[in-house]
């Protein structure tokens, strides 16, 4: 498939099943990352998205973090055996990328541009998207894949005290990421029809 626009974003997929067979050093998936990142646009070109990259050891500490907060909300050994499972198959890949926004600079803007200040959060939150989407199909476009998770709020607390991130900074989304092991799974689309209306 030749590396076209189109072609790019079909090669983004879910991948849950990651390993540590990554050519790439951590160094180099840091350019790919942060240069996806520098390049996602925001509004008013505020620049409100921030991140943290956890390779090797801390990638691994940051998924017992979870593991470990997780399993005060468990009931039985059967929920946390099968908790325990996902948590490790994430933990299996090489690194992961934490996804924040600067609420400060938010709170800047909504200061500055008062008639626009309801849209600032709202804003930030698509920004978080889009630099994710940027990253995520960056790092397939290099062979690597990834999955997108949510365990915050839950984590934050301990995030932010481990890895000392700014209080500002606020936790959005979890990309872990590593070779794929296995092919995402099958994906259906609803009709077109349902989604679009065009007018010629
Ligand atoms: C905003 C958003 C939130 C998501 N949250 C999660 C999540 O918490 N856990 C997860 O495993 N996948 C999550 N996903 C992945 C979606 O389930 C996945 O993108 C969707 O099923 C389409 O599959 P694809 O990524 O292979 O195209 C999320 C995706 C988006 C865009």
């Amino acid at each position: 498939m030749p590396n076209t626009f189109q072609a790019l974003i079909e090669n983004r997929r879910t991948i849950y099943s990651i390993g540590k067979n990554v050519k790439q050093s951590p160094d180099e998936l840091t350019e790919i990352i942060e240069n996806a990142i520098v390049h996602a646009p925001s509004a008013f070109n505020s620049q409100t998205s921030r991140a943290v990259l956890l390779f090797g050891k801390a990638h691994e500490e940051f998924w017992d973090l979870v593991f470990n907060k997780l399993k005060e909300f468990l009931q039985n050994d059967e929920a946390e055996a099968r908790t325990k499972g996902k948590i490790d198959s994430f933990a299996a890949g090489v690194g992961t990328v934490l996804f924040f926004e600067d609420m400060d600079v938010v709170k800047t803007l909504q200061d500055q541009f008062a008639a626009y200040a309801d849209n600032f959060p709202v804003w930030a939150e698509h920004s978080t998207g889009i630099a994710q989407f940027a990253v995520w199909t960056a790092l397939a476009e290099h062979g690597i894949g990834a999955s997108l998770q949510h365990y915050n709020p839950i984590i934050d607390e301990q995030v932010h005290a481990k890895w000392e991130v700014p209080s500002n900074w606020k936790l959005r989304a979890q990309l872990v990421l590593g070779s794929i092991e296995a092919p995402a799974g099958e994906k259906s689309f609803i009709d077109n029809a349902a989604r679009f209306k065009v007018f010629k």
